[in-house]
């Protein structure tokens, strides 16, 4: 027989006139190889269906999942119960909209990243359809691998300082995201250009150096490097624009 667990987990639905957020306890007995994943839908099954939380892939790939267990933000479809006290609390990720009990609304927010940090190649070339496909060397199209492996799952942003008290700030997964373009040679934008989207305190610069997304991160991305690569090129260009500007008054 397996361990009892009990689940204290966070309970509001917005839509609902007069509902009041709480915590509401939930037993259940856990089996070998249970993740959280597992655990709610058992719940939500055989227990509660008023519970709301979000879910595709099961797979730690769509990033729908995540939610805070037990104080850490962290994908609930990776998460092994066995690595969990047999009594643990669920909330749902801060500094996102709360849509109801776990589920939060990650997607307007990384929406407007998006078209914060022009999350596109920016180029002048036309394209060919006709043309052969541009070769690009193995090492680069790694080094761009790996800030393209974010699945936007919301969980640096929930666990950074700066964004939990300031709404604007990009985060580390818009610094990651403008790595991205950096790294990449087909965007043809300047650095000056990029200090215009982060050299600023909403983006590179506001980071207070916990790096608490470095160490939640559930794809294991280099989110410290690559915010060390954007700052050094972003104080670079920042020092280059303050001396024109120095020259020429
Ligand atoms: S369900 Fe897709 S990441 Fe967890």
């Amino acid at each position: 027989m397996g361990r009892q667990l009990t689940l204290s987990i966070f309970r509001y639905n917005p839509n609902i006139p007069g509902d009041q957020p709480r915590m509401q306890d939930y037993k259940l007995e856990e089996h070998e190889g249970m993740t959280l994943f597992v655990a709610l839908n058992k719940i939500r099954e055989e227990q509660d269906p008023s519970l709301m939380f979000d879910f595709v892939c099961r797979a730690a790939i769509c990033g729908s999942c995540a939610m805070m267990i037990n104080g850490r933000p962290r994908l609930a479809c990776k998460t092994m119960t066995r690595t969990l006290p047999s009594r643990f609390t669920v909330m749902p990720l801060p500094v996102f909209k709360l849509i109801g009990d776990l589920s939060v609304d990650t997607g307007t927010w990384f929406r407007n990243l998006q078209i914060r940090t022009e999350a596109w190649i920016h180029t002048n070339k036309k394209f060919d359809p006709n043309e052969l496909e541009v070769r690009m060397d193995n090492k680069v199209a790694e080094a761009i691998y790996e800030p393209e492996r974010c699945i936007e799952c919301g969980c640096c942003v929930a666990a950074c300082v700066t964004a939990n008290i300031r709404e604007d700030f990009l985060g580390a997964t818009g610094i990651n995201r403008v790595a991205r373009f950096m790294l990449d040679p087909r965007d043809e934008r300047s650095d000056a250009e990029y200090f215009e989207v982060v050299g600023n305190e909403d983006g590179a610069f506001g980071c207070v150096g916990i790096m608490a997304c470095a160490d939640i991160c559930p794809m294991e991305i280099p989110l410290q490097q690559n915010l060390a690569y954007v700052r050094r090129k972003m104080a670079k260009a920042g020092l280059k624009l303050d001396l024109k500007g120095f020259k020429v008054s």
